[in-house]
Formats: structure tokens, C-alpha cells, sequence
């Protein structure tokens, strides 16, 4: 008999669950005449404000969007440094040149993938305007050792938590500790759209306004005092976010079962290495990711199985084409790529059956010759 496939994610299943609850409100915003922002968009960045306990919410267009216009609302442009992490989606470092300025990466902690704060501190030059933790896989950077340095050296935090809605540092939430938080609802993210969709997360008000001005050009009423571009968030999305958004807290904490329940039927397979969690953050596990030995043969093999799996991320950012112009070679952040070469990141999405965590636990099991549970 063909076995069943586990995706790695099964949106169709969120949404069918919550069909009835969007219909109606999809219905309401078509007849409503009102498309680009509006009442939808403003009760959810009141709402994603008050989770995220910032002042202030701002949807846009996406993720990149919300990360390009708080560099440029925060005047950071050419010949200044943004410092980064090379273990990321190439968003993280592309906001920074499109906003002309130069990513310096700072190589990752290897217990949590995240930006080291140590490695950090090795790379603020006279030039580092800012710094950009990216929060990935769902679990906070060290925030509070990112705040010191940003604090003493007089640096601008953009936190990139497009990963990591919901996540909390000390039981303090991300897109609260830096200058700007920004989310990102492309499908796939613990609070998807259908479509794509962002949000920049501030408590500073002079920044929250240029930001509502910047999302529609810079101007107000035909007049221009400076540009931004279109990036508006729609209302279409927002209704549907806002529906998703009251399963959030119920969702992450399946994630978190699910990231429990792997962790209890592999923890004696010493050939992987499971997602840490730092004892004072609250990982929100957007993703499952563990290190293992023989990664690729481990990966043919699951799908073999009808396991799909992901490799987030296969070559580090600093090795990336686009980049090669940076100057940085092999060798230079030996902690991002030995994770790219070795990270799988496993089925762990809210609706994912006890019994296929099981399945899928059992095959890494066999391919690695333990005893089946
Ligand atoms: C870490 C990170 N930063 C930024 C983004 C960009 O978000 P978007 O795809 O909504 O533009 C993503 C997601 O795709 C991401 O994972």
C-alpha cells in the first residue's frame, strides 16, 4: 500500500478548519468598497501591537518590506554597516542594500542558529549604525547581551522576527526589545495570510508616523516631503489574519507539543542533535530543525519513506552570489556553515497527528539502525 505523505506544512488544514469563521468577514470586506488598508488593518495592528507590547503597528506588503522601510525610517543608507546574521533568509541582509547600506555578518551561536553576541561585539566599527537579530527558527537571539551592546555603543536594533511571532526572551516578547520589530505573514509563518503580508512592531511615535507615510509613498494628500514606496497591507488579508490570529496561542502550543513529543522518542539517537532551547526564551518552533550525520542520505531516505523534509539553509548567506561583492569567503563564519551543512528541519505544523510524529521519529530510527518505538 502507498504510504501516506507528511508534508512539511498543511495549511489547507488551518483554513479548512476555519472556513466558516472567513467566509463571512471575506464576504463583508468585498462588499464593502474599502480593499487597501482600512478597518481590518488598523484592529490588527492594534491587536499584533498589543501582543507584540509595543505602542504601535504598521502593516505592509511582506516581511522584506516591513525590514527595508524601518532601515530607511531610521535614516540608515549609504556608508552605513548593518550587522547581521550569515544563517538566514536572504531577506535579512538584502533590506540592507536596498537601503544602501553594507551587511557585516557576525557568525551564529551553534546551540541556538541564532547571532552570536560575542561575535557581534568583534565586528562594531566607527561605520555600524545598527544591528539586525534575526530570530530564527522561532527562538529569540540573547537579547538581553543584544541590548547591552547596542545601548553602550549607541546602535539602532532592527529585530527581523518574521520567524518568531509569539517567541518571548525573559517572558518579554521579540519586536519589543529593539527599535522597530518586523513580522512576516507569507503563508508558511505561524500567522499566515493567504497571500503576503507584513507588519513593522514600534513604540516610538515620531517612527510609527513616518512609517504610515512611508508605506503610501511618503506623502499625504498629493504632497511629498519625502519618498517611501507602496507597500500597504490589504484588507483581504487583514480579515483573515485576524480570524488566524485567535489560534495563534493555541497553535503555537501544539508546535511546542509536537517539538516535545520528538524530542522524548529521539533523544537517544546520538548521530542528530536536537533543537536546543535556552532555558529563559519561549520557542515558538516556526521550525523543527536538528543537526544530523549524513544529513542528504537522511533526507532521500525520509522522502523515500514519504517524509518531506526542508534544508533551511543550504549555503549561508556571506557564500551567496548576490553577496560575493562583501568580500567574505569560506571560512569566514565556520559556525553558519558547518549548520548549513549539517540542518533538516522536520514536519512539526499545529494539526500534525501524534501518530506521524511517531512515523517519522521511527524512521530516523531505522535509518540510523536503533530499535523502533
Ligand atoms: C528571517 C526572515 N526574514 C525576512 C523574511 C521576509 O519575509 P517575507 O517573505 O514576508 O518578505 C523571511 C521570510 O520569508 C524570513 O524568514
Amino acid at each position: 500500500m502507498e504510504k501516506e505523505i507528511i508534508p512539511i506544512n498543511d495549511l489547507a488544514y488551518q483554513h479548512n478548519l476555519l472556513l466558516n469563521e472567513m467566509l463571512p468577514l471575506v464576504e463583508q470586506v468585498i462588499t464593502s468598497g474599502r480593499y487597501v488598508l482600512g478597518e481590518n488593518v488598523e484592529k490588527l495592528e492594534r491587536e499584533i501591537a498589543k501582543l507584540c507590547g509595543v505602542k504601535y503597528g504598521v502593516g505592509v506588503n511582506s516581511g522584506t518590506d516591513a525590514l527595508t522601510l524601518s532601515l530607511h525610517a531610521l535614516n540608515i543608507g549609504r556608508g552605513d554597516e548593518v550587522i547581521t546574521s550569515p544563517f538566514s533568509f536572504v531577506a535579512s541582509a538584502e533590506s540592507v542594500i536596498i537601503v544602501g547600506a553594507r551587511p557585516i555578518f557576525a557568525d551564529i551561536d551553534p546551540l541556538t542558529f541564532n547571532i552570536s553576541p560575542d561575535e557581534i561585539g568583534k565586528r562594531i566599527s566607527r561605520r555600524t549604525k545598527a544591528i539586525m537579530p534575526v530570530h530564527l527558527f522561532g527562538q529569540a537571539c540573547d537579547m538581553g547581551r543584544i541590548t547591552q551592546l547596542g545601548k553602550a555603543n549607541s546602535l539602532l536594533i532592527i529585530e527581523d522576527s518574521a520567524q518568531a511571532i509569539a517567541a518571548s526572551h525573559n517572558g518579554q516578547p521579540v519586536c519589543s526589545f529593539g527599535d522597530v520589530g518586523c513580522l512576516s505573514f507569507y503563508p508558511t509563518k505561524n500567522l499566515g495570510a493567504m497571500g503576503d503580508g507584513g507588519m513593522v512592531l514600534t513604540s516610538n511615535e515620531e517612527l510609527y508616523q513616518r512609517l504610515r507615510l512611508m508605506r503610501c509613498h511618503g506623502g499625504k494628500d498629493y504632497t511629498f516631503n519625502f519618498l517611501g514606496t507602496n507597500s500597504r497591507l490589504d484588507e483581504l488579508q487583514a480579515a483573515v489574519l485576524l480570524v488566524k490570529l485567535r489560534y495563534l496561542e493555541k497553535w503555537t502550543e501544539e508546535r511546542r507539543k509536537n517539538a516535545r513529543f520528538y524530542k522524548e522518542l529521539l533523544s537517544d539517537v546520538e548521530e542528530i542533535t536536537l533543537p536546543y532551547e535556552a532555558q529563559d526564551n519561549h520557542h515558538v518552533y516556526h521550525q523543527f530543525t536538528i543537526r544530523a550525520k549524513e544529513r542528504d542520505e537522511l533526507r532521500r531516505y525520509l522522502l523515500s519513506e514519504g517524509i518531506q523534509t526542508m534544508v533551511y539553509y543550504p549555503c549561508p548567506l556571506h557564500l551567496q552570489p548576490a553577496f560575493s561583492y562583501l568580500g567574505y569567503k569560506e571560512g569566514d563564519f565556520p559556525q553558519a556553515e558547518k549548520a548549513a551543512k549539517e540542518v533538516i528541519s522536520l514536519p512539526v505544523y499545529p494539526g500534525l497527528k501524534e501518530e506521524q510524529i511517531l512515523r517519522v521519529a521511527n524512521a530516523i530510527r531505522r535509518f540510523y539502525k536503533r530499535r523502533e518505538i
